[in-house]
């Protein structure tokens, strides 16, 4: 089967010959999740500018639904949540900027209303439609974000540190509204718990190259590689975890 989403032989060098990505082959099927785990600097970020043609990988190529996606286009399918808020925010007022989204996919009047409505009420920031997006706190901008990428719809939604700058019930309303999700989700994060949460699958990348892709359970509670990617075992997958699971029930 055609996988969703793929790229082949991905490398990234930046001028002054940093090689930042280094043959990244994945594959994403259809309404697969997936984290994306290393340590900072590992290249999760630029992996996704690749993937979503906002940056032109030195070779290689990133296809969906099996057909080569040409950097610098613009791919309804493919929604993309910045790790910087500030990337991704522009309009003056948050609806506005949510419309800029729903716009994209051909959405007008009443219509294009109702599904900016809905997106800042899924992300439960409704009450903040008219703020101007530069009067918004840190996890309130990313909230934006996510509405304004969630109100296209799209096939794959890549999220670049979703839960950062998110108090705890917003990063609990996040996985819920990522969990009833049928879209296909690649999460890099550093909140392992969350992925281990939303992820069946997780890829672990450092120094730009793919080091393990596999279920979840398996790397994350991993001891040995984990520590040798910079990581650690989230706490439920511990011994430690597992008692204090035990002792809430
Ligand atoms: N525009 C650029 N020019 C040169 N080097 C860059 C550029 N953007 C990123 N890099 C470098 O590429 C490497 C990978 O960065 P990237 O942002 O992809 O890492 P990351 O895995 O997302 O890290 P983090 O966990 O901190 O978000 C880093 O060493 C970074 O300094
Ligand atoms: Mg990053």
């Amino acid at each position: 089967m055609i996988p969703l989403l793929q790229t082949q032989a991905l490398s990234l060098t930046r001028p002054g010959g940093d090689q930042i990505l280094q043959d990244v082959t994945l594959q994403l099927a259809q309404g697969e999740r997936v984290g994306l785990i290393g340590p900072n600097g590992a290249g999760k970020t630029s992996l996704m500018l690749c993937m979503t043609g906002v940056v032109r990988p030195s070779s290689g190529v990133v296809q969906m639904d099996g057909e080569t996606l040409a950097p610098g286009g613009f791919h309804p399918g493919m929604g993309f949540v910045f790790q910087q808020a500030e990337d991704q925010l522009f309009s003056p007022s948050v609806a506005e900027d949510v419309a800029f989204g729903a716009r994209n996919i051909g959405l007008t009047g009443a219509a294009l209303d109702r599904a900016v409505a809905a997106a800042l009420d899924r992300v439960g920031i409704a009450a903040l439609a008219e703020r101007p997006v530069h009067h918004l706190s840190g996890g309130e901008r990313r909230l934006a974000c996510l509405a304004g990428v969630l109100v296209m719809d799209p096939r794959l939604l890549l999220l670049d540190e979703p839960s950062a700058a998110l108090d705890l019930r917003n990063r609990r309303r996040l996985i819920a509204l990522l969990q009833d999700m049928d879209q296909a989700l690649l999460i890099a994060s550093h909140d392992l718990e969350l992925v281990l949460e939303l992820c069946p699958r997780v890829i672990v990348i450092d120094a730009g190259r793919i080091v393990a892709d596999g279920p979840a359970r398996d790397i994350l509670g991993d001891a040995g590689l984990m520590a040798q990617h910079g990581q650690e075992v989230p706490h439920s997958l511990t011994h430690q975890g597992h008692i204090a699971h035990a002792h809430r029930r």
